[in-house]
């Protein structure tokens, strides 16, 4: 932080400033101009003088208007936090008193206003942020400075990334630009099978091998499925073998015309097939990894592609259980999706979970917490939001009215609490999607 900015610290007073300077040099040029136009004998010359001066006043006006206000301007950040906590009432102002001699040489008591207390910001600016800190004094103002999400980010006109609320700082991290979201067009074939590392725009980057597993929640209509696609792609040009669980019978049941019938089940056996399968690979995966043993080695060291378990709609199949054996059969399964989460990472097994609804019975939230890349769809309830996101639930949850927008939450991003989000945009008139995928199969 370069330095703290309050009303009642001594801070050099750019506006007033720049005015005297403003003041001073108009009136110099008006003397220089009246004196040259007086002196000049010539009426035409007179008359060019005096235009010139109108023409050069309102130049030199806007000019120290314009300087006033730049971005680029040391004092610019400083000046709009200090408006700020003036148009705010984050100040107090007292009176004190003091005395005057007047010229008989009688003392008289005096009263003048000043300043007594102010809240305390700082900045931080980066290449694409400004981190508004706000000082946590334990004055009056500790409270209220916590709060200011709204009024900051209409001050700045810049959306809000991440609030971080510390004990003696609460930190406002805003975008200087908007992140850029992610457009789908119809590439040619790319094939980018030792990156892992996927792009999903609007800033955000996903690495299965650092963030394994991922958790896709969101009402009907909020771009799951869109988004499943997207990723599903993704996949398939990383040569991935990927297993599709839909027990809803819906969008994903169709790929099993492209990725063949034995990877994709909706019946509650066939998905203990396929979960059994997944987990088979992974316990060989690592007999074969622990046999040829390299230290902090994974799957990609080995020469092993990543394995996907996508799985829609988790609560609407454990709800399917309403005999013993079809219980039996989702304990297997749900004990299955555990040991991939728990151990899935370093032999590059992973499990996607989408679910239109979290609830703790859908996922435990100790098996929530094990899932890296955290995605809350559309808009929802506080509590909604909480169970996709726990701990990392922001405090106040940013407008989601974009279509395939939400909050994002990546462990390990640094960042403490989820973040708003969009997902990639695709054009259904020119994003054909099966076209697409059947240049991967
Ligand atoms: N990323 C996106 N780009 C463009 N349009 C989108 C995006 N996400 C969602 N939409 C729009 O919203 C509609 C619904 O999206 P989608 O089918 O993915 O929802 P869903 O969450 O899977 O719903 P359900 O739970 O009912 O299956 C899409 O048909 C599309 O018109
Ligand atoms: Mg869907």
């Amino acid at each position: 932080m370069e330095k703290i900015i309050s009303l009642t610290s001594n801070y050099p007073d750019w506006n007033k400033r720049m005015r005297n300077i403003h003041l001073v040099s108009i009136s110099l040029f008006l003397v220089l101009m009246t004196t040259i136009t007086i002196s000049s004998e010539n009426e035409f010359v007179q008359i060019v003088f005096s235009i010139l001066t109108v023409f050069l006043l309102f130049k030199i006006n806007k000019w120290f208007n314009i300087k006033r206000n730049k971005v680029k301007s040391k004092y610019y950040w400083q000046n709009k936090l200090l408006y700020f906590i003036s148009s705010n009432s984050l100040y107090k102002e007292d009176y004190e008193i003091y005395f005057e001699t007047d010229k008989n040489g009688n003392e008289k008591e005096k009263k003048r206003k000043f300043i007594s207390n102010s809240a305390e910001f700082g900045y931080e600016k980066t290449s694409d942020k400004i981190i508004i800190l706000a000082l946590k004094n334990g004055d009056s103002y500790s409270d209220k400075i916590t709060k200011l999400d709204v009024e900051l980010s209409a001050l700045l006109n810049l959306p809000l990334e991440e609030k971080i609320d510390r004990p003696s700082i609460c930190e406002y991290h805003y975008y200087l630009k908007r992140p850029k979201r992610l457009n789908l067009t119809s590439s040619s074939f790319e094939e980018v099978s030792d990156n892992q590392t996927i792009q999903l725009g609007y800033g955000v980057e996903y690495n299965p091998e650092n963030t394994p597993h991922i958790l896709i929640s969101g009402g009907t209509g909020s771009g799951k499925s869109i988004f499943i696609s997207f990723l599903l792609l993704e996949f398939l040009k990383r040569k991935t073998t990927v297993y599709i669980c839909d027990p809803k019978h819906s969008d994903l049941f169709s790929l099993s015309n492209y990725l063949g019938e034995e990877k994709v089940a909706t019946s509650p056996n066939n998905i203990a097939r396929v979960v059994r399968l997944a987990v088979n690979e992974m316990k060989e995966r690592y007999e074969y990894m622990n046999a040829n043993f390299k230290y902090g080695s994974n799957f990609v060291d080995h020469g092993f592609k990543p394995v996907w378990v996508i799985f829609d709609e988790m609560g609407a199949f454990q709800a399917s259980g309403t005999d013993k054996m079809s219980k039996n059969i989702i304990n297997e399964v749900m004990e299955g999706i555990k040991q991939i989460i728990l151990l899935g990472r370093q032999s590059g097994v992973f499990i996607l979970v989408a679910a239109q609804q979290m609830n703790s019975n859908t996922l435990n939230t100790d098996l929530r917490d094990n899932l890296g890349l955290r995605i809350s769809l559309g808009s929802n309830s506080a509590e909604g939001f909480r169970m996709v996101m726990g701990s990392a639930t922001p405090e106040s949850i940013p407008p989601i009215e974009v279509k395939g927008s939400g909050l994002l939450f990546k462990q390990g991003s640094g960042k403490e609490s989820a973040q708003y989000w969009e997902s990639p945009f695709v054009d259904m008139g020119k994003f054909d999607f099966i076209t697409e995928l059947k240049k991967y199969l």
